[in-house]
Parts: structure tokens; sequence; C-alpha cells
């Protein structure tokens, strides 16, 4: 990645636009914030561009909510950090660390191909939103659990943990965000944890009025694990067609072919999981859908040289997460370096990429296959917006699953939304600085609530040439939808 700036004015840009100062209750190093309406505290140490090449302000630290501790990384906006909105990133998984977002993503700096330091990234997601990382559920990347204590099992139980800190985060840390917009966003298991989440401060909002109110304006999930029967379902479409953007279809006639005989008893079982949940009949049905559709594919995937379920024109590089960033981000954030910056507490040993913990936690209950729909027609219905965006290489949360699942969404909105073909859309290329046609969309604005005039906007974008992890694939495409997105600007 190539720095815009020479370093010296990026580190100036950074601090100049600081304007919080922390107040100077320190311990080890760090500043404490204690919760007036709960036992919880926030514990928070500013950054350098050495540590992360960001160009604005970051601070690291932890949420301790009694025997729970959030790790986040936080950096202010570089563009106009006392007004422009607050974005929140969460990686998927379940297991998955936010800061494979971070430093390979949509992180304002990415980690070197050494895994010693990291470059400057002038499409991070903090050119025009402040932006909060945060390792969640709790037991995932640096964020840890006290020994003795249940890890969470289900996207509802890490909401309220992050409702908590994201409360506590507003009001008594970084209070100018109070009167912010604020946006949820994440990718691929994130289309559970967001429409969680969302859900959470919405009734949490309407609940406590006197509490500090978390203003939730929209929600942008990147190829969202939104319905794992829809997701099944496009994988005869992405590997049997050229649709995905491929010039052969990635599978023959003989795979295709047994694969499509096996789809209506696969959709049949997925049903009865949806309409009841239990751990038992949804383990069994995805047990249909895995030996007669998905195990074709991914049965020879997530190793080194095996298929890449987050790009069907690529091979695995590295372990089952596939890309190589992920070898460099386990080395760099595993430095000395960085943990004497972060200071992790004595008993943390290592910083994963992924918990296994979490994952296992995760499978023991339904969360998996569990459906968002009614969260997400729950936001819609109270003024948060929704976009679903799709790199269209994707296999594993595909577009042509995307697409069912947004067409399917029982909500005021279903059937404009559904009478609608997909558009081209338009981005400045930076490769070629060419405004070129790079995906597709539609979108809906309706008005749900006779009692306000804000309309809710529902939008499914997709991104050609881009996997699974679209802000890595087409950096500049990502920001640029993220901007119009999070201003309310159209895409056509
Ligand atoms: C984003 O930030 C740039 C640079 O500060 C500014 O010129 C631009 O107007 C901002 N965009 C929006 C949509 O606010
Ligand atoms: C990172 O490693 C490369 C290659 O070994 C080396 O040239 C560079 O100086 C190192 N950078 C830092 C900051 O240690
Ligand atoms: C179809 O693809 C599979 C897997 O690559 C291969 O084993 C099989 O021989 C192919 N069948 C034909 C008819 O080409
Ligand atoms: C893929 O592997 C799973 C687990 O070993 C197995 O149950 C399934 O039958 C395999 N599917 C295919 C299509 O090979
Ligand atoms: C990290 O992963 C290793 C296995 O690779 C495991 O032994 C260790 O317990 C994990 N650490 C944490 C903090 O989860
Ligand atoms: C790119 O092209 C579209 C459609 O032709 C147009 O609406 C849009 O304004 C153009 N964008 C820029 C930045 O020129």
């Amino acid at each position: 990645m190539m720095l815009l700036l020479p370093f010296a004015s990026l580190v100036s840009l950074g601090l100049a636009a600081t304007q919080h100062v922390l107040r100077p209750e320190s311990t080890d190093g760090f500043q404490v914030f204690q919760s007036k309406h709960s036992d919880h505290s926030i514990r928070i140490r500013q950054q350098d561009e050495s540590l992360c090449a960001a160009g604005s302000a970051q601070y690291t630290g932890w949420l301790d909510i009694g025997p729970k501790h959030l790790f986040f990384w936080y950096f202010e906006s570089q563009n106009d950090p006392t007004n422009d909105p607050l974005t929140l990133w969460m990686t998927g998984g379940p297991g998955g660390s936010s800061m494979i977002g971070l430093f390979e993503e949509t992180g304002p700096c990415l980690v070197n191909e050494f895994g010693n330091g990291t470059n400057y990234n002038p499409w991070g997601w903090s050119r025009n939103s402040s932006l909060l990382f945060v390792d969640q559920p709790v037991g995932v990347g640096f964020s840890y659990i006290d020994e003795g204590h249940e890890l969470p099992g289900d996207s509802p139980t890490a909401a309220i943990d992050m409702h908590r800190f994201l409360q506590l985060f507003v009001s008594e840390v970084f209070p100018q965000h109070l009167n912010h917009p604020f946006h949820l966003s994440g990718e691929s298991y994130a289309g559970k944890y967001v429409p969680a989440l969302g859900t959470q401060i919405v009734k949490h909002n309407k609940l406590y009025p006197n509490e500090p109110q978390i203003q939730l304006r929209s929600c942008l999930v990147g190829n969202g694990y939104h319905s794992p029967k829809n997701s099944a379902f496009g994988y005869w479409e992405t590997l049997c067609t050229t649709n995905p953007g491929v010039p052969e279809p990635v599978f023959n006639k003989t795979r295709c072919d047994i694969m499509a005989a096996n789809m209506p008893r696969c959709m049949e079982v997925m049903d009865t999981c949806i309409g009841r949940p239990d751990p038992a009949l949804c383990n069994a049905a995805t047990k249909v859908c895995v030996d007669g559709i998905i195990g074709w594919y991914d049965n020879e995937s997530a190793y080194k040289g095996g298929r890449n379920r987050f790009d069907i024109t690529h091979t695995c590089e590295y372990d089952d997460l596939c890309y190589i960033q992920g070898a460099w981000i386990d080395q760099y954030l595993n430095s000395k370096k960085v943990w004497d910056a972060l200071s992790p507490p004595d008993h943390i040993k290592r910083f994963n990429l992924t918990s296994f913990a979490i994952s296992e936690a995760f499978e023991k209950t339904s969360d998996e296959q569990t459906s968002t729909d009614y969260q997400v027609r729950y936001l819609l219905e109270n003024q948060v917006s929704y976009l679903a965006y799709q790199g269209n290489l994707d296999l594993a949360c595909n577009t042509a699953g995307n697409f069912r699942w947004s067409n399917s969404l029982v909500w005021k909105g279903q059937a404009e939304f559904s009478s609608k073909y997909l558009q081209p859309w338009k981005s400045i290329v930076s490769a070629t600085g060419k405004n070129e046609t790079v995906g597709t969309m539609k979108e809906v604005r309706v008005r749900t609530s006779e009692s306000t005039e804000a309309e809710s906007r529902f939008a499914l974008v997709t991104v050609n040439d881009a996997g699974h992890f679209l802000p890595q694939d087409r950096p500049d495409v990502a920001l640029d939808f993220m901007t119009r997105w999070i201003y309310d600007l159209p895409f056509i």
C-alpha cells in the first residue's frame, strides 16, 4: 500500500486533529473511566504512529465488566473528529478477532509483509468517521474472561456486553459521540452480531430513556451470515454458473447435478431448523446440506493449497483463513513491541486470530442456525437503515444467497425491494482513475412509522472481483460505498 502523504505530515495531521484530552486518573499507564450507571469501567491509553500508521489519534484499552474484559482499538476520524460519525467494526467467526478487519481490511494502517510494522492505508474507514474495533465476544483476540467464568455462546449475550461497552465509551470516554450518528459494521458472522447488537441498542434506548443513548443510524454488513439456508442454496449458483463473474463455472456438470438433486431436501430440513431452532435438529439439518451440497467444495478447502471458500478464483495461502496477511498479523500482534504498547495482563500468553473456545461455545447453541430476520426487520421498523454489501467471488456467504435473503425479508419495504432489479453502480477506481462500473445495487427508502418523517434505507450492493474480505480486495471501492452509506448519499 502506497503512502499518500509523507510520514511526518501524517503525524502532525493526526495529532493536530485530536479533540479529546483524557483525564489524568492514571493506573499502570492507563486512564480509568468509571460508569455512572453500573460497576463497569474502561481503561484506556493513547498509542502512536509507530504502532499503527493511522494518520489520526488512536487509543487502546479494555472495558472491564466484572469478570469480562473487552479489548478495543479506537481511531479518531482523519477528517473532523469533533463532528464526524462513529463506526464500529466487528469481524465474524464466531471467534474471529476484529484485528483481522483492522490490519488487513478497513483499518487506517495495514500490517506489513514482514509482520514487524504497519503501512498507512489511504482507504481506511477512519477517513470520514471515527472508527472503533472491538475484540468480541469476550474470549476473542486480546479480550479475556477471568478463570472460572463461562464464555458467551450466542449473539444476544455478546450484544449485551457490547452495548454496555458502547454506552460507557460514548458517555464518559469520548462524550462528543453522544450526539454523533453511530453506525454498526462488520462482516461474515457479523451478519448475526450486528442485528443482535442493533436490536439491543434500540430496545435499551426505549426502555431507559434517561440513560446515555446510542444514536444508532445504520448497519452495514459485508458478506453477512444472514441466512445459512440461503447461503447453502447459493452454493449452486456460485459454483455452477458464471454469475459471480468468472469465465467458466468452478464445478463441472457431474457435481452440479448432484448438488441440484440434493437441494430440495436441504431446503426442507433447513426450514424445519428455522421453525424450531433446537441444536439437535439444526445440526442434523446442517449435516444434510453439508453432505449433499456444501461439502463438495468445503471438504477440499481450508488448508494451504486447497480451495478458498472466501474467493472461488483463489487457492488457500495460509491455514483455514486462507490469506497470508493472517500470518503477518499473528506475528505482529505477538511481537514484544506490540505487547509493550498494549500491556495485556501477565496471564494472557498469546494473541490468537481466532478463538477455538468461542466457536465451540457457539456450536453448543443454535445461534449459527437461527434467523436474524426478526432483528433486521425490527431495526428497519425503528428507522435504522441496513446495507448488505457483497464481494461477488465469495462462496461462504455468497451473493446469490444474500440476494435471495434480502428479497425474502418480510417487512413493509419487501414488496417494493423485491420488485426491483439490480442496477450497475460506478466508482472512481484508483488503479485507472476512471469512473467505472464496479458492481450492482438496488435499494428502497421506506417510511416505517407514522410518528416520524424519517425513512429507513435498505440496500444490497455488490462488488465484482472481490471475495469475502472485500475491503482487502477492493479497498478504494469499499471506502467509497462506506462513505456514501454513512453520509446517506446515493449510489446511482
Ligand atoms: C471526507 O473527508 C474529506 C477530507 O477531509 C472531505 O474533503 C470530504 O468532504 C469528507 N466527505 C464527506 C462525505 O463528508
Ligand atoms: C522489518 O523487517 C524488514 C525485513 O527484515 C527490515 O528491513 C525492517 O527494517 C524491519 N522493520 C522494523 C520496523 O523492524
Ligand atoms: C468433475 O469434477 C470432479 C472434481 O474436480 C472430478 O473428480 C470429476 O472427474 C469431474 N467429472 C468430469 C466428468 O469431468
Ligand atoms: C464432507 O465431509 C463431511 C465431514 O467429513 C462428510 O460428512 C460429507 O459427506 C463430505 N461431503 C462430501 C460431498 O464429500
Ligand atoms: C491460542 O491457540 C493455541 C493453539 O494454537 C491454544 O493452545 C491457546 O490456548 C490459545 N490461546 C488463547 C488465549 O485462546
Ligand atoms: C460516475 O458516473 C455516474 C453514472 O454515469 C455518474 O452519475 C457519477 O456522477 C459519476 N461519478 C463521478 C465522480 O464523476
